[in-house]
């Protein structure tokens, strides 16, 4: 059972102190308390877990400091959309509202490369208002000779780079804990110039060590991926991972999934699953069109299968677009094949808004 507090209740009140006292007491039942920042107030959650299955909701909902009760089901307890569960998803993190009714695109380069590059990248996105970017710093190659990726010393400058263009939101894969602290430090030195969305790539999704350290701290939001030959339920249950250490923040992302049958794109676009995880779970789900896609092949109409694969999963309701992006695709150190072009994202940027815009006519 979870029990909903008023908001901005104050953890010093006697309400609180009191119903705190009474849910402690409760036999055979453990409590977990969590925070919810809102754009405009602060929830606290009590989820009471254990022996709940003969608690009275009446009775909890009776305690001071609690507006509502309800009961939720075993599976993503915390992330889940539970039956009479009215509590709004999504959150906002340094001014940008990430929900399951808004849309942001964070189009970049999936590995930094050279500074020139990014500058151009990020020159174009302010140029077109957009304030969020992926870049690729730690890189998780399957071949140990590869590149993988320039790490903590490119973040100096990429941040820098970010704060001058008024990007504030980076999606940057993470594939250890460390790189949490060496992200940390070098925002903090630099007085916070851009945010960072810390991604967990496809290879890491039930990297439960590291879901674990990314959950345990609450300044950094998740982007989480979906594990490329495992189940849905698998891939959301790790999501849960994150909150139940207590990151709520976390944003599901789509990016195909391995099998033959894919051919003759790199992976099986799977954008069709975008209502579903929203019925399943109140996070804001991402679609990411150039990993499952993985070329620049289009249609005899001379429409990349990119753009096919993000109306897809746009008009299905998408809240974020991840897309690689390059200046110069063939210089590319990681994925250049996929990399859509400078000169295609007005157009790019314009159908999403089409999609988007389609999307919430259909709204009832
Ligand atoms: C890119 O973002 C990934 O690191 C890349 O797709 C990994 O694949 P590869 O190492 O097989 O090229
Ligand atoms: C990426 O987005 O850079 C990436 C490595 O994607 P995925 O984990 O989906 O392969």
């Amino acid at each position: 059972m979870l029990a909903i507090l008023h908001p901005n209740i104050s953890l010093d009140s006697e309400e609180y102190r009191t119903t705190l006292h009474y849910l402690e007491h409760l036999p055979g039942v453990s409590i977990r308390v969590h925070e919810v920042q809102g754009a405009s107030q602060r929830l606290t959650e009590i989820y009471l877990l254990g022996e709940t299955k003969s608690l009275n909701k009446e009775e909890i909902e009776a305690l001071p400091a609690v507006e509502r009760a309800i009961r939720i089901s075993e599976d993503y307890r915390i992330l889940g959309r539970h039956r009479d569960d009215r509590r709004q998803s999504g959150f906002t993190y340094n001014g940008v509202e990430f929900s399951q009714s808004n849309l942001n695109v964070f189009a970049g380069l999936c590995a930094v490369d050279v500074p020139e590059h990014v500058e151009m990248m990020m020159q174009a996105l302010e140029d077109h208002g957009e304030v969020c970017t992926r870049m690729g710093a730690y890189k998780p190659r399957t071949n140990p000779y590869s590149f993988q990726g320039h790490g903590k010393g490119c973040l100096p400058w990429v941040f820098e780079k970010a704060g001058k263009h008024g990007i504030k939101v980076i999606a940057m894969e993470i594939t250890h804990e460390s790189h949490i602290e060496e992200i940390d430090n070098c925002l903090e030195k630099l007085g916070r110039p851009t945010g960072v969305m810390l991604q967990v790539g496809t290879r890491n999704t039930q990297n439960f060590e590291l879901l674990k350290a990314i959950g345990r701290q609450n300044t950094y939001p998740v982007l989480l991926k979906r594990g490329f030959g495992i189940t849905l339920n698998e891939s959301l249950n790790a999501a849960e991972y994150l909150a139940s250490e207590g990151n709520a923040n976390v944003i599901f992302c789509l990016r195909g999934m391995k099998t033959e049958a894919g051919q003759p794109h790199r992976n099986m676009v799977d954008f069709a699953h975008v209502p579903a995880v929203k019925r399943l779970t109140r996070m804001p789900v991402c679609v990411d069109p150039s990993h499952s896609v993985g070329s620049r092949e289009q249609s005899p109409e001379g429409i990349l299968d990119v753009m096919h694969a993000t109306a897809q999963g746009v008009i299905a309701g998408a809240n974020m677009v991840l897309v690689d992006f390059h200046p110069k695709p063939e210089k590319a150190l990681v994925d250049g094949p996929q990399a859509l072009l400078m000169n295609e994202l007005p157009a790019y940027l314009e159908d999403i808004r089409l999609c988007h815009d389609t999307w919430k006519k259909r709204q009832a």
